[in-house]
C-alpha cells in the first residue's frame, strides 16, 4: 500500500516521503481499514516537525514513535482481529483516531475498534473525515466548557478554520450573534458562511476595542488572560482550544485563581475524542450543519498540504482522498 512515512522530524516538504509499505494485519482487538479520505489538523503540523517540543515526550524524543502521520479517517472494515466486538467487514466507519495512534495518511490502517464508530448514510466519506476532530473541539468548547446559551454575543478568534467554521454553525443553532477573527484575506468567505461580523487580526485586536461577548471561543490563544477578562461581559466564559503554550499556561493559572473571585470564567478544553459524535451526526442527517471543505486532494500532495495548513492558507478542512471510490 501507498503512505506517508517520516522517519526524522523536520519540515513536511524535506522529511514527508511516498513510499510502498506493506499492509498491516490487524492484532486481535484491531480493525483493518481501507481508508476513502483523510484530513490535515494541527496535530500533524506539529508532530512531523516536533513542535512545540513537548509533542517529543508523548511521540517520541529523538525520532517520531509513528512513522505515519494522520489521525483522522473514514472508509470501510477490510479485516477484523479475532476479539473484535461491534464491528464487521464492510462496515463503513470514520473517527479521531488520536486516543490509539496514528496513521491515517495511508491507503490502509490496523486500529482498535474503539477508535472509530460506524459512519451514518446520509455523511458522505469526504465530509465524515472532516468530522470528528474540529466539530467535537468545536461542540465541548461551546456547550460543556462555555454552557453556550440563546441569544448571546460570541467571539470566534481563529475563526476560518476547522474548529471556527463547526463553531460558527453550532452557535447559529442557537441564534447567537457571532463575531470571527482571523487573517484579511479569509473575511469574505467568513461573511459568505454567516459570521454576523469579521475583524481581521491584523489590522485590529479584538481585546482593546472595548467590545464585550458572553462567550469567547479561542483557537489561537496568544494574549494574557487579563486581556481576554477585558473582553468578556460579567459571568462570561472564555474557552480556549489551544495556542501558544506559554498563554495556555498563564490561562491555566489565572483561570483557577480567577474562580474565587470572579464572575468570569477562564477554561482550556482538553478534548474527548469522538464523545458527542452522535449529536454532530444528527445534525448533519436534518441539514443543520455542514462542513466547509478545502480540497480534495491526493495522498501524492500531502506533504504540499501540510505546509499549506502550517502556512494558514486553508479555507475549512483540508480532505485527502485515499482510495479511489
Ligand atoms: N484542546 C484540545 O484537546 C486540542 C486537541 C487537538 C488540537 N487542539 C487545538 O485546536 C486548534 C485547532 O483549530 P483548527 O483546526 O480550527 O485550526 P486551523 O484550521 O489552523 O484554524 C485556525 C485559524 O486561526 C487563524 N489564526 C492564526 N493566528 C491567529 C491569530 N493570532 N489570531 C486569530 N486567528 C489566527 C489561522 O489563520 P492563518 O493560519 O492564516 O494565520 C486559521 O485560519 C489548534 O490550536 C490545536 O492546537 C486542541
Amino acid at each position: 500500500m501507498k503512505a506517508v512515512i517520516f522517519e526524522k522530524y523536520g519540515l513536511p516538504e524535506k522529511v514527508l516521503e511516498i513510499r510502498e509499505v506493506e499492509k498491516p494485519i490487524p492484532k486481535n482487538n484491531e480493525v483493518l481499514i481501507k481508508i476513502h479520505f483523510t484530513a490535515v489538523n494541527d496535530y500533524d503540523w506539529g508532530l512531523i516537525r516536533g513542535k512545540p517540543f513537548l509533542l517529543r515526550l508523548m511521540f517520541g524524543f529523538f525520532k517520531p514513535k509513528y512513522p505515519i502521520p494522520g489521525m483522522e479517517l473514514s472508509g470501510i472494515i477490510d479485516a477484523v482481529g479475532s476479539n473484535v466486538q461491534k464491528m464487521k467487514v464492510g462496515d463503513a466507519v470514520y473517527g479521531d483516531i488520536s486516543t490509539y495512534g496514528f496513521g491515517s495518511f495511508a491507503e490502509y490502517i490496523s486500529i482498535n475498534e474503539k477508535a472509530i464508530i460506524k459512519k451514518p448514510n446520509e455523511i458522505s466519506f469526504e465530509e465524515a473525515a472532516a468530522i470528528p476532530h474540529a466539530s467535537l473541539l468545536a461542540l465541548q468548547a461551546l456547550q460543556d466548557k462555555g454552557d453556550i446559551r440563546h441569544g448571546q454575543k460570541i467571539l470566534i478568534n481563529g475563526a476560518a478554520g476547522g474548529v471556527g467554521t463547526f463553531g460558527l454553525q453550532l452557535a447559529k443553532l442557537y441564534d447567537c450573534e457571532v463575531t470571527g477573527v482571523d487573517s484579511g484575506e479569509k473575511l469574505e468567505m467568513m461573511k459568505s458562511i454567516g459570521f454576523d461580523y469579521v475583524i481581521d487580526f491584523k489590522k485590529v485586536n479584538f481585546t482593546e476595542n472595548d467590545l464585550q461577548y458572553d462567550l469567547i471561543l479561542d483557537c489561537k490563544s496568544n494574549k494574557s488572560p487579563f486581556s481576554y477578562l477585558k473582553s468578556l461581559k460579567s459571568n462570561g466564559k472564555y474557552v480556549t482550544v489551544g495556542g501558544k503554550l506559554v498563554s495556555l499556561f498563564k490561562i491555566l493559572f489565572w483561570g483557577k485563581t480567577l474562580s474565587f473571585f470572579s464572575s468570569k470564567k477562564l477554561q482550556i478544553l482538553s478534548l474527548r475524542p469522538n464523545e458527542g459524535l452522535d449529536y454532530i451526526n444528527e445534525l448533519f442527517k436534518q441539514n443543520k450543519i455542514k462542513c466547509i471543505l478545502d480540497g480534495s486532494y491526493s495522498i501524492e500532495e500531502i506533504p504540499r498540504l501540510i505546509r499549506y495548513f502550517g502556512d494558514g492558507k486553508h479555507k475549512g478542512k483540508i480532505v485527502i482522498k485515499m482510495n479511489g471510490q
